[in-house]
């Protein structure tokens, strides 16, 4: 029987408190899950008692100076166009929507609230001429039944709980089994499947979305109601689609939150990734057994297929004879990212595809991504203006905690409390290269 435990590598604990926020709340952390968590701010309270102990008038331009303050960005004109589309049906008969974000240089994010799904994703090529880098669905009934998990939020925890079983406080929580003997990417029902509440935040940063989502205490196993934003904002002043991810909980649990985006840079559908070069800031990577479990320990990736510290093509040695190659059936693992300060927004990827010229830049301020090369994609998938997605025909950089990190105390934690905000950014910017 395989063991965990045995395997563990007790490396120097990388579980760090740490301190700042990336935005305006003030900054005290108190767990050491994602890039900061922080207490909720105190002055709620007193500018309610306010609020209701003064004339309406003035009640109104408290409200009004309140919300000002706590935008996420400056405060713009209300200029935003972001037109709304009826996406389809799903199969409980909802009808879902589409939202189209857009910048003056022709970028646009095509996100629904059904799986909060980054939909599409078009961007210029070396010519200006714009495509559609991302793989997904024409309607939202085949994100429904799909098992890709295209363009989707994954929680409450992305990637594989070994057994479906964790501990926390003492008590043993048991979820649904949707991957062999594992749970992946928050069991048979995760946030990829629901229906997410929206609201239009843009400001002069850009175009922005509001998802929220409230993950109710005990869904697919977990304990503790999970009230979930997501925000994704397409800059204004650059190429670049960010995602910013909060939480809080009323009960200890743990999560893990990602965006499942199959990039392909020389358009979706448009052949495979394999001569895509792509770097990598990072030095490990957590290797797995067969079931794709992290063993624990921390592997280096210097003279394996693993080192993408500098820039290779994909394909160069993906069908190496490798164990950890074999169990992926390819690129599916977890790179542990080189970062000066683990709350620090700092690069984890870059990707370049000659063909095209489009490049990726992939930072974040999460410990870890999963660098998945579609190797479960085989011909029967047609997506978007009916393209096949072939074998290896895209390739996911998943900013996450590490896989299984409940079941593993040397890993970051995962681990939310009531009275902290979880908080991740992820970045996905485009350019081009001559
Ligand atoms: C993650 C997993 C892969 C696969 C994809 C979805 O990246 O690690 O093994 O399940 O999601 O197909």
């Amino acid at each position: 029987m395989y063991r965990h435990d045995a395997v563990l590598g007790r490396m120097a604990s990388s579980r760090t408190v740490m301190f700042g926020s990336q935005t305006a709340h003030s900054a005290i952390s108190l767990h050491p899950i994602g890039a900061s968590v922080v207490r909720t701010k105190k002055s709620e309270e007193t500018t309610m008692a306010r609020r209701n102990a003064t004339i309406p008038a003035i009640v109104a331009a408290i409200f009004f100076l309140d919300a000002t303050a706590m935008l996420p960005y400056p405060k713009a004109e209300a200029k935003s166009q972001m037109p709304k589309q009826v996406f389809g049906k799903i199969q409980d008969g909802q009808s879902v929507d589409l939202y189209t974000l857009t910048n003056k240089y022709g970028m646009t994010a095509a996100i629904s609230n059904f799986g909060g799904t980054l939909v599409s994703l078009k961007v210029p090529d070396r010519d200006g001429k714009i495509g559609d880098v991302v793989l997904g669905y024409d309607n939202p009934a085949d994100y429904e039944s799909g098992k890709a998990y295209f363009g989707a939020t994954i929680g409450r925890y992305g990637n594989r709980i070994a057994h479906g079983k964790f501990t926390l406080d003492g008590v043993v929580y048991t979820l649904p089994l949707n991957n062999g003997e594992n749970t992946l990417h928050g069991g048979i029902r995760g946030f990829n499947s629901r229906v997410w509440t929206t609201k239009d935040v843009s400001s002069s940063a850009g175009e922005a979305l509001e998802l929220t989502y409230l993950s109710k205490d005990g869904e697919e196993g977990f304990p503790g109601n999970l009230s979930v934003k997501v925000v994704y904002t397409l800059l204004a002043d650059e190429n670049a689609l960010r995602i910013d991810y909060s939480a809080t909980t009323d009960k200890d649990t743990v999560l893990n939150l990602t965006n499942h985006s199959y990039f392909n840079l020389a358009g979706q559908g448009n052949g495979d990734i394999l001569q895509h070069q792509l770097t990598l800031y990072a030095s490990q990577i957590t290797p797995v057994d067969a079931s794709l479990i992290p063993t624990g320990k921390l592997q280096d990736v210097h003279n394996t297929p693993f080192d993408f510290l500098q820039p290779m093509a994909i394909g160069a040695r993906i069908n190496m004879n490798d164990e950890q190659l074999k169990f992926g059936r390819g690129y599916d693992h977890n790179w542990v990212l080189d970062k000066k300060s683990p709350s620090a927004l700092s690069p984890a990827a870059r990707a370049y595809d000659a063909q095209s010229g489009r490049v990726v830049e992939v930072s974040t301020t999460e410990p870890g991504v999963q660098f998945y090369t579609g190797n479960f994609l085989d011909g029967t998938i047609h997506g978007k203006d009916g393209k096949v997605y072939g074998f290896r025909s895209a390739f996911c950089l998943e900013t996450q905690h590490f896989p299984d990190s409940p079941n593993h105390k040397n890993f970051p934690s995962t681990e939310l409390k009531p009275g902290q905000t979880f908080h991740s950014t992820s970045i996905y910017k485009f350019t081009v290269q001559k």
